[in-house]
């Protein structure tokens, strides 16, 4: 089982955070300069150490992308069982491994997507002094053209890829499945901008059009990768002719392969897809070796029938009631002049907890 790409991975991911704090602190001492900062962070490949020398302001933004999609993972994954505890809080993360899942999937889909994100929303900004917005376009149809700040959605792409895959490099199965969902998440990013025009002319007649490129609220592209996860191909990895190398394609048996002789050729699973190698466990017990942190202790929902529901949540182990009984003040009225008299009012309320 190729375990060893994950804990790579997801240790670079937070050493990235680890060292985002310290980076805040140091880019206020001028006196530091980028080289020595870039210096001070452990485990990074020398093309990464000259990035980072490169674009110092540009790592700030990576680490926050890191965090952007570490957020939007555990909030679409908040009622499922598995909830994105890859990606815990601060550095606890480093350890823990993930099998080459659907999961394992979403997760580099959306760090990838977070970080092409968040260094592009800071290169509008102008908060990255090696980027900026994108070049206006030329008069594209006749009446109007690209103007104002258009986000430059390439360099955070490009920085993306440079600094999440470069840790990628085994060439083995899960290293392919890596890359291919980090490209997918920056793909996502790429596909969910929008183009927001203005118009001139007289009194609102739009003889002439300005548009730019903005970036959506990331939840959106949230809500595109996971659309994505709950299509997620299974997939395999090949020979390729050339001597050692490997490929993906999809998993015979797998949805929408050709029918007939088609379907002795090989398909390459989209671009734009997300692809694992492993199935699932079902999450309900605790087990590192899978990155399966199990269920107990999690809040459930009684009357739900769905995931987060007690039933489903908790894998028929039950649930826990807790009681609570709020007061608050209420029916609150105002009694001339001046002063308001309220009633007290209790509530009680039940929260379920999986055994
Ligand atoms: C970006 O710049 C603004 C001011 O232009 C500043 O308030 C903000 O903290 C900066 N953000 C980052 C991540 O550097
Ligand atoms: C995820 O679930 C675990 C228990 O399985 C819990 O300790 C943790 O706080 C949860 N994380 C989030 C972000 O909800
Ligand atoms: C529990 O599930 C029910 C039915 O799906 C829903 O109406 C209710 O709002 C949920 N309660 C909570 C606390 O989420
Ligand atoms: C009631 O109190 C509990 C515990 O203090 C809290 O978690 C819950 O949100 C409160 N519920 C309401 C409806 O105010």
């Amino acid at each position: 089982m190729p375990t060893t790409a994950p804990i790579k991975i997801l240790a670079i991911l937070a050493l990235i955070q680890a060292t985002t704090n310290n980076i805040r602190v140091m880019s206020s001492v001028v006196a530091l300069g980028a080289g020595v900062i870039c210096n001070r962070i452990p485990g990074l490949t020398p093309r990464q150490r000259e990035m980072c020398r490169a674009a110092p302001d540009a790592m700030v933004a990576l680490g926050d992308g890191v965090r952007l999609g570490r957020l939007e993972c555990q909030a679409q994954f908040k009622s499922h069982r598995w909830n994105c505890s890859a990606l815990g809080k601060g550095n606890s993360f480093g350890h823990v491994i993930l099998v080459g899942s659907k999961e394992a999937a979403f997760t580099y889909a959306v760090s990838s997507a977070g970080v092409a994100y968040s260094i592009a929303a800071a290169c509008s900004r102008g908060n990255i002094s090696t980027c900026g917005c994108a070049p206006g376009k030329a008069v594209s149809p006749p009446k109007w053209k690209w103007g104002g700040c258009s986000v430059d959605a390439g360099y955070g792409m490009r920085l993306a890829r440079r600094f999440l895959d470069a840790r990628e490099i085994e060439g083995d199965a899960r290293s392919l499945m890596n890359l291919h969902n980090n490209k997918a998440g920056r793909k996502a990013v790429k596909a969910s901008l929008q183009t927001e025009c203005k118009c001139h002319g007289v009194s609102g007649s739009c003889t002439m059009k300005t548009c730019w490129k903005t970036l959506p609220p990331f939840r959106q592209i949230g809500d595109i990768l996971m659309k994505k996860y709950w299509k997620a191909r299974n997939v395999i990895a090949v020979p390729t002719t050339q001597e050692g190398g490997l490929k993906l394609i999809l998993k015979r048996g797998s949805r929408t392969q050709g029918q007939g002789p088609e379907q002795q050729r090989p398909v390459a699973p989209r671009r734009s897809e997300l692809v694992f190698l492993e199935s699932s466990p079902n999450y309900c017990d605790r087990d590192p070796s899978t990155g399966s942190m199990g269920t107990q202790g999690r809040e459930c929902n009684r009357t739900s029938k769905g995931m987060d529901g007690c039933d489903l949540m908790c894998c028929g182990r039950g649930y826990n009631t807790h009681q609570f009984t709020n007061t608050s003040q209420c029916h609150c009225k105002f009694h001339w002049c001046c002063y308001v008299r309220c009633d007290t009012c209790s509530e009680k309320t039940e929260q379920y907890t999986c055994k």
